[in-house]
């Protein structure tokens, strides 16, 4: 029988690259979207690994299933780190991608190039009803364009460029974002401990 692991995010973008990250593994994958009373998952840390720890906890206790999260967002070298882990509250609660953008832009307008460095980091945390089993970070380093470029991605993909392939990871297809970004790499190092955190 496959473990199940439950995402515990409900942001389908999130759910679409994760299920994708961990094709081919013998792990029945779900997520909060798909349970009939899902818990309200908060996050209240100063650091990206704290808030994703909070939310596999919250959500394994709720279920008691083993749960993975994960919290992440963008850190603008020129911005002191924001917005950090309120990337997605960056423009305000509820706001859209647009807005974030918008708020991005206008805050790196004056900034000029060479020092428009930034970085996407991903926390990842396992839990069980027990407790946290395992947590794990990936991060990709980039620059933060003038104007948004591609219509693929999320959140900030269109204003991230990559250098390695010169353009933002909105014009990447999702394969190719995915073998280099901050959540494919966190995926990745959790893929390769996942078999013996099974055995234990
Ligand atoms: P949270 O992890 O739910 O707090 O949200 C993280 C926020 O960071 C997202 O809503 C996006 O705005 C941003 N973010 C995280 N990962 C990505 C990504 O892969 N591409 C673009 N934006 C991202």
């Amino acid at each position: 029988m496959p473990v199940r692991l439950i995402l515990a995010t409900e942001n389908q973008h999130k759910v679409r690259e994760m299920r994708d990250l961990l094709a081919g593994l013998d792990v029945e994958v779900s997520h909060l979207g798909e349970l009939p009373d899902p818990p309200l998952l908060t996050e209240t840390g100063s650091t990206f690994a704290e808030n994703a720890r909070e939310k596999a906890l919250a959500c394994a206790c709720a279920t008691g299933e083993l749960c993975l999260a994960d919290d992440s967002g963008l850190m603008v070298d020129a911005l002191g780190g924001d917005p950090g882990v309120r990337s997605a509250r960056y423009a305000g609660e509820g706001a859209t991608q647009q807005q974030l953008i918008d708020k991005l832009l206008g805050a790196m307008q004056d900034v000029p190039e060479g020092q428009r460095t930034a970085r996407f980091v991903c926390a990842l945390s396992l839990a069980s009803p027990d407790g946290e089993i395992g947590r794990w970070e990936g991060r990709v380093e980039g620059t933060i364009t003038r104007e948004p470029a591609g219509e693929g991605g999320f959140g900030y993909d269109p204003v991230f460029l990559y250098p390695p392939s010169g353009t933002t990871f909105a014009q990447m297809p999702p394969e190719a974002k995915n073998a280099v970004s901050h959540r494919g790499r966190a995926l990745a190092a959790f893929r390769a401990d996942l078999p013996a955190l099974l055995e234990r």
